[in-house]
């Protein structure tokens, strides 16, 4: 049976650029975003692919937002739901809903260097690898079952920039394929 992905992005959506390149694009059934004024939304329009929004900020509160998420993401109905750069923390609702569904890519070898600012943080402790990570989301702030991982070296003179941009280009195989491997067998490993 086809899988339906979903997709959660927040910023310029070179990830979910990468999906929409690869054999799962007709996979794709929609991409959501916290914010309207998104790059990410622009490159699933122009693919023709349905978009919706939910911005925290026309919400009273928290709690409000992720129940609102949480009823568009139940009427999509899918079978992975993937946090491409999608930069907000899911409630409790939403992971208990999906759970074992929501995958995230975060640009850090984790353990090490969870939340927002992975690769910053990882050039700051002076490392000589860092990488990306595919992973289940939990209650956590990236702390969900690892799916797999990339190395990729810090070289001399990498700034945040310079490492991210790197990073980037292995996080986008690694979820293309991870993606591919699931819409063949209907699993990540
Ligand atoms: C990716 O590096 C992703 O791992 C990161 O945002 C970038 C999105 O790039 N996500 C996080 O840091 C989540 N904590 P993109 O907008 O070009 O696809």
């Amino acid at each position: 049976m086809e899988s339906r992905i979903v997709v959660l992005v927040s910023g310029s959506g070179t990830l979910l650029q990468a999906l929409i390149d690869s054999s799962v694009r007709d996979s794709v059934v929609a991409v959501g975003s916290d914010l309207a004024d998104c790059q990410g939304l622009v490159r699933a329009q122009k693919a023709g692919i349905a978009t919706f929004v939910v911005e925290p900020a026309t919400f009273a509160n928290r709690s409000d937002w992720n129940s609102a998420l949480q009823s568009e993401l139940v009427d999509l109905r899918p079978d992975v739901i993937i946090l491409a750069g999608f930069m907000r923390i899911l409630g409790p609702g939403v992971i208990s809903q999906f759970r074992g569904q929501i995958i995230n890519t975060h640009p850090a070898l984790l353990p090490f260097f969870p939340g927002a600012h992975g690769v910053r943080d990882a050039l700051a402790a002076g490392v000589v690898n860092t990488g990306c990570t595919l992973h289940y989301v939990d209650e956590g702030v990236d702390t969900g079952e690892i799916i797999s991982q990339r190395i990729v070296p810090v070289l001399d003179g990498d700034d945040e920039v310079s490492l991210h941009e790197r990073i980037k280009i292995e996080e986008r195989d690694l979820l293309v394929k991870a993606l591919e491997l699931f819409v063949a067998t209907g699993t990540f490993k």
